[in-house]
């Protein structure tokens, strides 16, 4: 079994302390395997705001899978935004130049792209090179191994919900996914938890989960929604999802949606 604390759209600098030292307390109660951050953990991609990233990743004590989101690049500082997008978040927050990183143990492997731009803030892109990253990173995996792409834009809406705005060349990604065998699509950008089947089935042929955040701690709260993390459990053949919602003083888990993975056919089916 391995457990994923998958949080996404802190925006420190719009954040609720008080939020933040329930997620820590709670996270070092549960101690997941990874966590998983799908970007815009600042507001404004400020110093200060990356400072207090920083120390939040520091107190987790757990490793940790990042990808940057549109408001981790300078808006207002075109200047930088042009020459320099990533410089602030590799420096302060990122052990090297982990705008794409990754985790890998002998269940589980993990890959986090970096789908901001400069050019179009707010919608994102995957680059013809990430689509071979993908390839490459897991065809080679063995089947036991729970295989998971992490970017902040989404590839994939999910069945029977709203359509919404996904990252740009999201198409020919899911492709590339469909061909690297990748079991699990964490997300984050539209501050809304959701999980479930990808939409564009024809593609993915129903074999991909799809996992949207919500925002862990920030004010930003859309739709009417609170703020919430996810709570993933990957056992042999089955997924769970966990939505973990702020129920103050704390986050308590208020649905789970689980799936077994048909070995034969490489497909998810809602248990
Ligand atoms: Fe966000
Ligand atoms: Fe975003």
């Amino acid at each position: 079994m391995r457990r994923i604390a998958h949080i996404s759209d802190l925006h420190f600098g719009r954040h609720d302390a008080r939020k933040v030292d329930a997620l820590v307390d709670g996270l070092h109660r549960n101690s997941p395997d990874l966590v998983v951050i799908s970007g815009d953990l600042t507001q404004r991609a400020r110093r200060t705001e990356f400072h207090e990233a920083r120390h939040f990743i520091d107190r987790l004590g757990r490793p940790v899978v990042l990808v940057p989101g549109n408001h981790d690049l300078p808006l207002y500082a075109v200047h930088q935004r042009f020459l320099q997008p990533l410089t602030k978040f590799n420096r302060l927050l990122a052990a090297s130049n982990a705008a794409d990183s990754y985790f890998e143990d002998s269940k589980l492997a993990v890959l986090g792209l970096n789908t901001a731009r400069r050019l179009i803030w707010k919608g994102g892109r995957v680059s013809p090179e990430q689509m071979s990253t993908i390839r490459r990173v897991f065809a080679n995996l063995p089947e036991s191994v729970w295989k998971v792409l992490v970017t902040h834009h989404p590839l994939a809406s999910v069945e029977g919900e709203p359509m919404i705005e996904l990252a740009g060349r999201a198409k020919l990604a899911v492709r590339a996914v469909a061909q690297a065998g990748v079991h699990l699509l964490l997300s984050g950008h539209h501050h809304r938890a959701v999980a479930g089947g990808a939409e564009p089935r024809l593609v993915l042929n129903g074999s991909v989960l799809v996992v949207h955040a919500g925002t862990a701690v920030s004010t930003r709260t859309r739709h009417a929604e609170g703020n919430s993390y996810n709570w993933i459990e990957l056992s042999p053949a089955r997924a769970a999802i966990t939505v973990m919602a702020w129920a103050d003083p704390h986050f308590e888990p208020v649905r789970t949606t689980s799936y077994a993975f048909e070995p034969s056919s490489g497909r998810l089916h809602p248990v």
